[in-house]
């Protein structure tokens, strides 16, 4: 992946660009970074406009500390399109992506032609789940990035992934430890405030695709079903014995119904 930087909102972010067509804007999941979409920017670039970007906090962009929100991230993710000159993109999140993806959709609808949720889900979190991500901060501040590798490991793969294939656990936990503090904590900070966005969903207009691991405990396949069902128009795969990278544990299948949906959509097939 290439690597190049834009100077945003007060903070340097990294970012690849590669192909040219229907600009696809990619953002990843916590506490990742953008090589998570290596797959997809080498299937897809061929054919397609492959953005992936650092969120703040995250891989090769600034970690600030300080507080941190959704909003920002989406405000980041505008300010880099006005930079590249992209009046309007389809867009892909993957569970925190797809948090973001909430936050843009509500402040820039009109840059937004179509989105894959995949993995995600609109409700905000309980309070179970808010002092969850308070003691995971916590560890962070105390342990380091690689308990949180060791926490989140086997939230985002499947058991038979993390027997079998070695090399995707390196590749995840690397990702992880290669963050910041800073940011890790300012993630969990921004997912534990972020507004409950079920509310949003029948006014999302722009065709959308929610694609779910059949296997995907954080987000499960009843959130997946949530937004299908109140999204107008929505389409809804599930990507059978995956977790929840499924980006990362079924490329081939992710990809293509990346590319089915992104073909109609260039050509203004709206369902
Ligand atoms: C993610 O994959 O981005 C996280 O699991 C989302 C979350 O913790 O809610």
């Amino acid at each position: 992946m290439n690597c190049l930087y834009a100077d945003i909102n007060g903070l340097t972010l990294a970012y690849s660009d590669q192909g040219t067509g229907l600009p696809i804007v990619f953002l990843h999941a916590f506490p990742l970074n953008r090589t998570m979409w290596a797959q997809q920017e080498d299937a897809l670039s061929g054919r397609f406009r492959i953005i992936t970007i650092d969120l703040r906090g995250h891989g090769e962009s600034d970690a600030p500390l300080w507080h941190y929100t959704l909003d920002q991230s989406a405000d980041d993710v505008r300010a880099l399109l006005d930079h590249l000159g992209i009046r309007q993109a389809l867009f892909v999140g993957l569970s925190m992506g797809g948090y973001i993806l909430f936050a843009f959709y509500r402040k820039y609808a009109l840059r937004v032609n179509g989105i894959i949720l995949a993995d995600t889900r609109a409700q905000a979190d309980t309070e179970e789940g808010r002092s969850g991500r308070f003691q995971m901060a916590q560890t962070a501040y105390t342990k380091g990035p690689s308990a949180i590798a060791d926490i989140m490991i086997p939230k985002l793969l499947s058991p038979a992934t993390i027997q079998t294939k070695p090399e995707i656990v390196q590749k995840i936990r690397g990702m992880i430890e290669g963050n910041q503090i800073s940011g890790i904590a300012g993630d969990l900070m921004a997912m534990a405030e972020r507004p409950d966005s079920v509310s949003l969903l029948p006014q999302i207009t722009c065709p959308t695709q929610i694609i779910v691991g059949e296997l995907d405990q954080p987000t499960p396949p009843s959130d997946a079903k949530l937004m299908a069902e109140k999204i107008p128009g929505a389409r809804l795969a599930t990507i059978p014995a995956t977790a929840h990278l499924s980006n990362l544990e079924q490329p081939e299948t992710f990809n293509q119904i990346v590319v089915t949906f992104a073909l109609e959509l260039g050509r203004g097939k709206k369902d």
